[in-house]
């Protein structure tokens, strides 16, 4: 089946493109791929002819679909009380410390059993879907043991089989370390390493991720983990420099990382070596805006170096449970100083590539996947500029309408 979408104002986001929109545009998609981008006036004839569908978009803004490129969607209970503690003066570490934060959700996730793990998650995935999300990484990370971590991935995997929406799926087990593990980090990581090859031949590892920072682990106990992934030949990216500065980027670069997130305490070599190393930077607007952050990323430093640069909810019960892509991209501008333009680009193309999936995702051309938005908005700006609003009219799925 082809299907032509017409009189469409288009971002395509395209790698070289200008930035601005295409006026009178048309998609014509076949099967679950883009065929062919451009102007009405620009449509080969013999394709016009082998359309069997067609769709006036009456003007609306069309974008590719938007790609969360860093969430942690898998997890029991919740931790609204912490975020009345930090209300009344408590810090994210001193709370993580007196046995909240991740702990506390690594003990509500152990507890909830396969289907509520998947239910909860359900749940937060479609929020993120009727926004405009066509694309998701899921991260493990809360429990902690190989059982419990493969069965958050195995979570992930069962998403993916049951929503249109396209889930990668991020082995973090080096999150925090495990209680059993109390005052054996070392031990732990042994443990961590010694997993990864169980899960990823079950197949439900697509990257490997490390929480590499002052109050998480150190750079050499994560140059172990990436090791181990290395050794399977898996894809890295950390969590890198949140809190404090300990050379995570400059480790992450070392090993050829998709990306670096997080990044307030970035520094220039920290910057330099993203550069050289080819990482996307993932700014995460939502967690510094939620732990009352001061400094932002280094946004000027990182668009000098030419260090693509993407955004991302970090949904997680502790600091950032931000179930809206569309508020990131508010934040990225507010808080970041991104421009509204950046921010989509951060949300998609760069978003792609923040996933190793630059060469099928995040663009609107000629043999990428199918997924796109139609917005109730003209212009990509007004994706950033309102707050509450979804704009998102309909979206498709490898070149499926998804229902809204
Ligand atoms: O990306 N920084 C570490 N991990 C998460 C927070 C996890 C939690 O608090 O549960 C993050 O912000
Ligand atoms: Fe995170």
């Amino acid at each position: 089946m082809t299907t032509l979408w017409h009189n469409a104002t288009l971002a395509t986001m395209a790698e070289g493109a200008p930035e601005g929109v295409l006026e009178r545009g048309v998609l014509v998609v076949d099967q679950d791929r883009i065929q062919w981008v451009g102007p009405i006036g620009d449509l080969p004839r013999e394709l016009r002819l082998r359309v069997t569908q067609d769709f006036d978009l009456a003007g609306a803004l069309v974008t590719p679909g938007l790609i969360d490129c860093h969430t942690h969607l898998v997890y029991g209970g919740e931790r609204a009380h912490e975020f009345e503690m930090r209300l009344q003066g408590s810090s994210y570490e001193e709370i993580a410390r007196a046995g909240g934060g991740i702990r506390a959700t690594v003990a509500a996730t152990r507890q909830a059993d396969d289907d509520a793990l998947y239910a909860l998650a359900s749940r937060r995935l479609r929020t993120m879907m009727a926004e405009g999300v066509t694309t998701i990484e899921i991260k493990s990370g809360y429990g902690l043991t190989c059982h419990h971590e493969a069965r958050m991935l195995r979570t992930a995997r069962r998403l993916a089989g049951s929503h249109a929406v396209g889930i990668r799926s991020t082995y973090l087990a080096a999150h925090a370390v495990a209680p059993e593990y109390e005052g054996r980090p070392e031990e732990y990581v042994d443990a961590v390493c010694a997993w990864l090859p169980q899960l990823h031949a079950q197949g439900l590892v697509d990257a490997v991720d490390a929480f590499c920072d002052t109050i998480a682990f150190s750079v050499e106990q994560t140059r172990r983990v990436l090791e181990a992934a290395r050794a399977l030949r898996l894809p890295v990216k950390l969590h890198a420099e949140q809190f404090g500065n300990q050379g995570a980027a400059a480790l992450a670069a070392q090993f050829g990382a998709l990306s670096c997130d997080h990044l307030e305490h970035l520094d220039a070599g920290g910057v330099r070596a993203m550069a050289a190393g080819g990482c996307v930077a993932v700014l995460l607007p939502g967690a510094y805006y939620l732990l009352r952050q001061t400094r932002p990323p280094p946004v000027p430093e990182l668009r000098a170096a030419g260090v693509p640069i993407a955004i991302a909810t970090d949904h997680n019960p502790g600091s950032s449970p931000v179930l809206s892509p569309l508020l990131m991209l508010n934040m990225a501008c507010v808080l970041f100083g991104l421009t509204p333009w950046e921010a989509l680009r951060g949300a998609t193309a760069n978003a792609a590539r923040a996933l190793g999936l630059q060469s099928t995702h995040g663009v609107l051309a000629a043999g990428r996947r199918a997924d796109f938005v139609v917005w109730d908005a003209e212009h990509p700006r007004e994706l950033a500029y309102y707050l509450g609003r979804n704009a998102c009219q309909r979206s498709v799925h490898g070149g499926v309408e998804r229902e809204h």
